[in-house]
């Protein structure tokens, strides 16, 4: 690629940065789309498993949609016969809304009069969709070459208790009938019993393919396919920096990636730098939702000035997690630690936990698990990197510190 000389050759770049980053948007090109080689096996073999249907479900803005979007993709020598149909839930579905979004989805040919012509499968529906329905019609629908995949996103989002019975009736059934179709139900959850509450009846015939925060190799990833379409590069300790605070979650990624990009790309050079990521994080702190702002301020808020609130939230942040997110209390001590350079105990901020649970302060945590063993997370997952750039932007921590940070794929953050 010639190098940009021009302002309008700058601009272009620019914006083809904007077009590359997707802080928003699910991935929709199999070569944008970073790491995840696990569940893309497992996804795949349940698809080509007569019988077998898939539930993919984790938390809030880990990957999920981009995954059921782009796995075709990745394999070229079948990917004609696919027949992708996606469908999300609104609050508003139940199983029959649902599906005659999906009904209107497939084309099928009757003959009226003499006459062969095409409608959609919901034409031919005027009232209620029964899961018999739906198993009679889908077995008619596609050719035996065909690999068909409907996906149904957004599952937990209904407000239609129904829906979860009705779906794991039509799973049971298209199984029991080997029908030739996959269904993959994707949504956020801890655990499938919140999709499907009796999922027992149902556990033999769907693969769980459940999906963890992402590694620090498929963090990295995003940036590194991504940059050499613009011609630029990133210095390692600036990939750390968007790989560390980011946290498992790819649209900070996209977000802090693309910033940095623009940052680069304003000063006319082609080679981000630490420089460039300090200047993202303003950014996007400055961008962030109104909405995550009111729920830290309103976490954080305190009269005195000894409560710690600030320091314990950031400590929360920075906490070693599982891949789901999750931190016990004791993960709490060395960021805290480290912090308030003082040693701490778990009686110290016990307190604070309790407080960050509770309506009072907007429950920006939540608890899980069993007294003695209880375990905290982010209610909202997108919180987390976002009180530690504010962590790092208030000075309340030196970025050399961000090395107390660790993830479970790999402890000692290397780049
Ligand atoms: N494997 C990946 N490679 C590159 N970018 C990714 C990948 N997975 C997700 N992303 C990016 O991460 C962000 C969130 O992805 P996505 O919308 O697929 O998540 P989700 O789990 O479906 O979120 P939600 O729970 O809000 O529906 C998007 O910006 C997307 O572009
Ligand atoms: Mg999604």
């Amino acid at each position: 690629m010639a190098p940009p000389q021009t302002h309008d050759d700058w601009t272009t770049l620019y914006f083809e940065a904007t077009q590359i980053f997707s802080p928003s948007a699910p991935v929709d090109e199999g070569e944008l789309f970073a790491g995840r080689s696990a569940e893309i096996s497992k996804l795949i073999e349940a698809i080509l498993e007569r019988g077998k249907h898939v539930i993919l479900y984790g938390e809030r803005g880990v990957g999920k949609t981009s995954l059921a979007q782009v796995f075709r993709y990745l394999f070229p020598s079948i990917i004609q016969k696919f027949k992708l149909i996606r469908e999300q839930v609104d609050p508003s579905d139940d199983f029959s809304s649902i599906w005659r979004k999906i009904f209107k989805d497939i084309n099928v040919s009757i003959r009226e009069e003499g006459v062969e012509q095409t409608i959609s499968l919901a034409d031919l529906y005027d009232k209620e969709i029964t899961p018999g329905d739906v198993r009679r019609e889908i077995s008619r629908c596609f050719k035996a070459s065909d690999i068909p995949v409907i996906v149904i996103d957004e599952f937990d989002k209904s407000r239609d208790d129904s829906i979860r019975q009705l779906t794991a009736n039509l799973i049971k059934a298209l199984s029991d009938y080997s029908a030739n179709i996959t269904i993959l139900i994707v949504g956020v959850a801890d655990d499938i019993s919140e999709l499907f509450a009796e999922h027992e009846s149902i556990s033999r015939c769907v693969e769980q393919v459940s999906m963890p925060r992402m590694s620090n190799n498929e963090m990295k990833e995003i940036i590194q396919k991504r940059l050499p379409r613009l011609g630029m590069k990133i210095d390692p300790d600036a990939l750390w920096k968007i790989v560390t605070l980011s946290r498992g979650l790819p649209s900070y990624v996209h977000l802090l990636g693309l910033y940095a990009t623009q940052d680069t790309i304003e000063h006319r050079r082609k080679t981000i730098t630490e420089r460039n990521v300090d200047a993202a994080i303003k950014r996007s702190l400055e961008r962030s939702q109104e909405s995550i702002q009111r729920e830290y301020a309103s976490a954080v808020h305190t009269n005195r000035q000894d409560t710690l609130f600030t320091e314990v939230l950031l400590a929360c942040a920075l906490a070693q997690t599982d891949d789901r997110g999750l931190f016990a209390p004791n993960a709490v001590v060395p960021p805290l630690s480290k912090i308030l350079n003082r040693s701490i105990t778990i009686a110290n901020f016990q307190n604070h936990l309790k407080k960050f649970i509770s309506e009072e302060r907007g429950r920006i945590l939540i608890r899980l698990g069993k007294e003695r063993a209880y375990k905290f997370r982010f209610r909202d997952p997108m919180m987390q990197p976002y009180v530690i750039m504010k962590g790092v932007e208030d000075e309340m921590l030196e970025a050399k510190s961000l090395d107390v940070l660790s993830s479970p794929a790999q402890p000692q953050l290397p780049i």
